[in-house]
């Protein structure tokens, strides 16, 4: 080295030495917002590349200005890349929030502080009306709908946005450096809105652990799956991943399903139904889908639908689950389309009327809203949909939903290449909700008895799917169980539920 050169290294190095860290590393970026699952919480998550506190300051709006703090803590998080970058993950809970009031807030610590921004408490009465954006599928390159979520969220258009898997195209990428870069970018909507998420293939890469440590959902499952509620919806949002990265552990799909099972078991509870009446689902990669790609759902084997038998135990899929339990509305993307279908359970529609489909559904309704923009442009379609396929579009775009009341709820689709035209929309009606709102209209046709290898069944047994067309037996307190052409009842007792090899399952007569 020069002594010149050694001059100027000393020059640059000695305010360095005054300041200790530079102040760089300990400035707040990346910060995002979501709903910490109890009411009157918000969680406020962002990143520092040094450690630092982690706090959030912040008031009413209109009132002194920061008047308040909350103190949280910071994981360190070191990306698996060749580099192993590090940085601190911060987490502050503000609690005791006024329910509908706006607040503004900054985030850091005395080594650096964000922007300001804002947001409004979730209304946690069941009897409020919740305004949803959600997609999947946005990625860092070509996110063409972020403008308009940006403007529209800033103009307070949405209470929460769901982001259904699939993020940053891909956030490992780079050394993890494209992760930090997608979290700048929705920033401007995620720092004002709780940012609700899923994860999707795209984050697979080492384990999950980009996705797994940059959010902060409800529960302890490292935001891989959870459930919370609003205005008159339970919202339960799980990862589909579960069923195709078996390597990253196996007991994690059936850990899944078990809590799920939980989960439903417990919103359609009477008393819980009652004030939220909406069950709802978000995962990443849907059971229908009439794409041309030979993605899962393209298959009538779809392992999300249906399962896998190449596991052991067989890993049971999620269709029948959640026709059992009743789940109004199931929220899917993966596929880089947006496709409507008709109420669909067992590859079959079930339309509540030939003239209002969505009236009185007879199965749960499900949409794919996949293409909100990212590298892969977007996914064609197959030329033969199926009978369950009830409207598709290939723009670029997102969805909105707004849950009205227990009996109204209302989803449209927004065109982006077509300047934010609705291309699509539905009301979702429902007078009744949980299981036997299916079962109403079926027509049961008595067949015939059981026979002896199926009589032990038949005590406490209810009833069974549609997919199945023969009835064997009507018993006296509306004993049913149907067995399906393809199966002969070979039944397993699992719990309080029956299964046959063959998928069709039983369950037991809830005495009402
Ligand atoms: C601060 O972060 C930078 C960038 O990650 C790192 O090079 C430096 O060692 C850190 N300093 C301290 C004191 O942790
Ligand atoms: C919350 O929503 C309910 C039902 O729409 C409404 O009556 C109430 O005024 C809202 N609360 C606030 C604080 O705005
Ligand atoms: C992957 O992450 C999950 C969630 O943290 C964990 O349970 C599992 O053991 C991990 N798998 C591997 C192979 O490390
Ligand atoms: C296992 O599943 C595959 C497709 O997922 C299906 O083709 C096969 O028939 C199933 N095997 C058994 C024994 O059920
Ligand atoms: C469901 O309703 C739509 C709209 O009326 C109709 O086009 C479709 O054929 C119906 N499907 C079935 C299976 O009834
Ligand atoms: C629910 O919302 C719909 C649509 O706005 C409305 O027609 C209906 O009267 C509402 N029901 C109740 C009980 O408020
Ligand atoms: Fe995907």
């Amino acid at each position: 080295m020069s002594p010149v050169h050694a001059a100027c290294a000393l020059l640059f190095a000695a305010p360095l030495m005054v300041l200790g860290v530079p102040p760089i590393w300990t400035q707040p970026e990346q910060v995002h917002l979501s709903y910490g699952g109890v009411p009157g919480t918000m969680v406020v998550t962002w990143t520092t590349f040094n450690e630092t506190e982690s706090k959030v300051e912040y008031s009413l709006l209109g009132a002194r200005l920061f008047e308040m703090s909350a103190i949280g803590h910071a994981t360190l998080f070191v990306d698996s890349g060749t580099e192993k970058r590090k940085m601190f993950i911060h987490r502050v809970t503000l609690g005791d929030l006024k329910p509908a009031a706006s607040y503004v807030y900054h985030c850091g610590s005395e080594e650096g502080w964000s922007d300001v921004f804002f947001f409004t408490a979730l209304n946690d009465s069941t009897t409020s009306s919740p305004r949803f954006a959600f997609y999947g599928d946005l990625g860092n390159e070509n996110p063409q709908s972020l403008a308009r979520l940006q403007k529209e969220t800033q103009l307070g258009m949405y209470d929460v946005i769901l982001h259904i898997g699939d993020f940053a195209y891909d956030m490992h990428e780079d050394n993890a450096r494209i992760g930090d870069e997608f979290m700048r970018q929705i920033e401007s909507i995620a720092a004002y809105v709780p940012y609700m998420t899923c994860p999707g293939n795209h984050e697979a890469t080492y384990n999950f652990s980009n996705y797994r440590n940059r959010f902060s959902m409800p529960g302890q499952t490292e935001s891989l799956w959870y459930s919370w509620n609003l205005g008159s919806a339970h919202i339960i949002s799980i990862s589909t991943e579960v069923y195709f990265y078996l390597d990253f552990g196996q007991d994690l799909l059936f850990k899944q399903y078990e809590w799920l099972e939980k989960d439903l078991e417990e919103a359609n509870k009477p008393e819980n139904r009652a004030v939220r009446p909406w069950i709802i689902t978000m995962g990443h990669r849907p059971m229908y889908c009439s794409d041309d790609d030979q993605d899962d759902c393209t298959t009538f084997e779809s392992y999300v639908r249906l399962g896998r038998n190449d596991t052991k135990p067989p890993a049971p899929g999620l269709e029948d689950l959640f026709y059992r339990y009743g789940v109004d509305v199931e929220l899917w993307a993966h596929e880089h389309t947006y496709e409507r279908l008709w109420p669909v359970y067992g590859d079959k529609a079930f339309n509540g009327s030939r003239e209002q489909p969505y009236v009185n559904p007879k199965a749960p309704v499900h949409i794919i809203t996949g293409s909100a923009g990212c590298r892969e442009k977007t996914d064609k379609f197959n030329p033969n949909p199926k009978e369950w396929s009830a409207f598709r579009s290939t723009d670029y775009g997102y969805s909105r939903m707004q849950v009205v009341n227990g009996t109204h709820l209302y989803m449209e689709q927004v065109s982006d290449d077509q300047n934010g035209k609705v291309i699509d929309s539905i009301w979702v009606v429902k007078e009744k909700h949980g299981f036997s709102a299916w079962v109403q209209s079926h027509h049961f046709v008595h067949t015939g008895d059981l026979s002896s290898s199926e009589e032990k069944v038949r005590r406490g047994i209810w009833h069974l799917f549609p997919r199945v067309n023969k009835v064997p037996s009507l018993g006296t307190n509306a004993e049913i169980c149907y067995t399906s052409q393809r199966c002969t009842l070979s039944v397993e007792e699992r719990g309080s539920i029956f299964l046959s090899s063959c998928g069709c399952s039983c369950w037991q007569h809830s005495s009402s």
